[in-house]
Order: C-alpha cells, then structure tokens, then sequence
C-alpha cells in the first residue's frame, strides 16, 4: 500500500508525523519512533522568551546594571528550569538530525518580531529540513482589535521567512474570526504549511492553595473533529500544505482528516500516553481499511471529503448545526 504523501517539500514514506512533545528531548526516543515508523518528527519548541531572557541576561551581567529585569519576565520559567539553553538546543537539534534518517522540523515558538528571530538562521544551519512556527498568544489587551493581531503573526511569519531557506508552517491556534481569509494571508506572507491546530492549555483554579494550575490536560479523541472541520474548508481554498493536529488517536481519525484534505497528521498525546506502538497499530489499521475499501494509495482518498464540491460552505455549516441539534433525541 502507498502511504506515501509531501508536506514542506518533503517525500514522506507516510503522513505520520510526531508533534512537537517531550518525546524529541532525548535522540533515544526521536529514533525510537523512527524504528516504529513514523515518517517525520517536529522536535520541542524553543521560546521567544527564552531567547530574550538570556539576551537580556546577558547584557545585564555585561553592563552591571541595577535595573531589575522586566516585570514580565519573572512570570516565565528561570533559565535554570529549561533543559537546555537556546545554543544547547540547537546542538540538541543537530544531534537528532544526525542520528535519524526521517526529516526533522525544528519548532520555534514566539509572538512578536524582534532579535529572536535570528534563531530561525541558527535553527537552519543546525540543519533542520524544515521550521515550524507555533504562533501561541492568548490577547488580552482590549486595545487590540483583530485585524491588528493578524498583522502581527503576518509580520511575525513575513520575519522569519526572510531569515531562512527553509519551508515554513504555522502552527495556529483555532480561535480566529475569518478563518479562511487570514489562513490566505498567511500563505501570501510566506508560509508553506499549516498546522491546524495547536491546542489552548487550560489553566485550572487549585481550591485548597488558591492557586492557578498551569497542568496539562492530554486531548480528548471527539477533539480532532475541530481540525476536521476546518481542514475540509481550507483545502480547496489554499495553497499551503495542512497538518491536522490534536485529538488525533486512531487509524480511522488519520483517513478521515486525509479525506477532509490533510498531507499530514501529526500525534502527540497518542504517543505520550501509548507509546511507540500507537504509530505502528495507526499503519496498520490504515492498511487494513484502505485494502478492504479497494484504494491502492492515499493520494486516492486525499481531500476526497473536502468541501470543493459544496457552493456554499458556510449555509452547509449552518444546516449540519441545526440538523444535529433538531434530530438529538434525549434519552428517557
Ligand atoms: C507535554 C506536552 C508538551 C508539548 N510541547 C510542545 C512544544 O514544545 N511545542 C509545540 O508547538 N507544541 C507542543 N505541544 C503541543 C503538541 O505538539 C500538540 O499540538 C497538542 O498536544 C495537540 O495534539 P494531541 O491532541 O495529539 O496531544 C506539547 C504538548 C504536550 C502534551
């Protein structure tokens, strides 16, 4: 069966990626899942702030200065808490690309332009086959319309194209008003994939200490229908590549999202929480329904269930909405 499919310009043997996770810390575990089969890993993200911190750290201890840090930075981790500073983790990075034969996207993760965006250049030349840019930022100010945080992933994007070669994906949040539009604009500033989506974390109120819980809660499987939806709209409506992320547990959620138009699936909370062996149980079962469905390949199935067909995405939105709700029966 071919499970071939291209993401980034990429050839990969199949459309299992591993997401960015703890599981790409250790080379151990990056070849691990390679053994198991997946086609392609996304290592864990290095941060904005944590490139600005030790810039500035730097330069305080340069300049002796008095002035205390910015406020802001003492709600980050201290750099002691990350496991690697950001030249460790380029060196990090260097290390899987040389111990596996699967493509590695490196991730950055950051909000605003500025210095930090030379990491994407020292990111490239650690050799990385290509760049995920996680755009991860909860607006709170209610001075800042829509239009004026679009601009500023677009500028954040339009950046670090210009510092590499390298293809590039955004990895996006799903919360944006006119999904369709500004998914265009981000393939006219620049990208060449999107990761549709990455996941909010939560924060929970601990009732005991009185205290905000930044816990992470793994994704529920019902959670892939988001990036279901989405992916069957935005397909024949981009040019970019799609990822689906998050949710994504079993064989059947990988033909569905491949169906809706996806290149690629990427899994995370599936492997944190089954292992390597989810990649191989995925495979299969993708083998044994798409022998007994008589298809020879994915490209066959691929966007087969988008919504090209549909005149009027939004009015068919609409009618499924009220058709679902009209037809639940409760049970007595
Ligand atoms: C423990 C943990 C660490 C993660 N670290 C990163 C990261 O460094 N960068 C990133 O872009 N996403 C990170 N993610 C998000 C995942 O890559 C993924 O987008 C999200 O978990 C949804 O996929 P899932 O439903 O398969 O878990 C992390 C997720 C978890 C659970």
């Amino acid at each position: 069966m071919d499970l071939s499919t291209e993401y980034l310009g990429l050839n990969l043997k199949n459309p299992l990626i591993a997401s960015a996770s703890p599981l790409s810390r250790d080379v151990a575990s990056v070849r691990a899942m390679e053994d198991a089969g997946i086609a392609a890993v996304v290592t864990y993200s290095l941060f904005q702030e944590q490139i600005e911190h030790e810039n500035a750290e730097h330069q305080h201890f340069q300049e002796h200065s008095t002035e205390s840090f910015a406020e802001a930075l003492s709600y980050f981790p201290a750099q002691r808490d990350y496991r690697r500073g950001p030249d460790e983790h380029l060196d990090h990075l260097a290390a899987v690309k040389k111990a596996v034969d699967i493509p590695v996207i490196a991730s950055i993760n950051g909000t605003t332009t500025g210095g930090w965006i030379d990491y994407a250049g020292k990111i490239e030349q650690a050799g990385a086959d290509a760049l995920e840019l996680n755009i991860y930022s909860i607006v709170t100010d209610p001075t800042q319309d829509a239009a004026t945080v679009e601009g500023s992933y677009l500028e954040v994007v339009r950046a670090v194209k210009q510092a590499v070669k390298l293809p590039v994906a955004v990895k996006l949040t799903p919360s944006f008003t006119a999904l369709a539009y500004f998914a265009q604009q981000l393939g006219d500033a620049g990208a060449n994939g999107l990761v549709l989506f990455n996941r909010f974390y939560q924060p929970d109120i601990d009732l005991e200490v009185l205290e905000i819980m930044p816990d992470v809660v793994f994704s529920a499987p019902h959670e892939m229908r988001l990036p279901l939806r989405w992916i069957a709209i935005l397909d024949p409506l981009v040019k970019t590549d799609l990822a689906a992320g998050t949710g994504i547990y079993t064989s059947f959620d990988v033909l569905k999202l491949l169906m809706a138009g996806a290149d690629v699936t990427q899994l995370c909370a599936t492997l944190l929480r089954n292992g390597c062996g989810a990649i191989d149980q995925i495979l299969a079962g993708m083998v044994e329904w798409m022998t007994d469905h008589e298809y020879d390949g994915l490209k066959q199935l691929r966007g087969s269930m988008n919504q090209k067909a549909c005149p009027d995405p939004a009015a068919f939105e609409r009618g499924q909405y009220m058709k679902a709700l009209n037809e639940y029966t409760p049970s007595s």
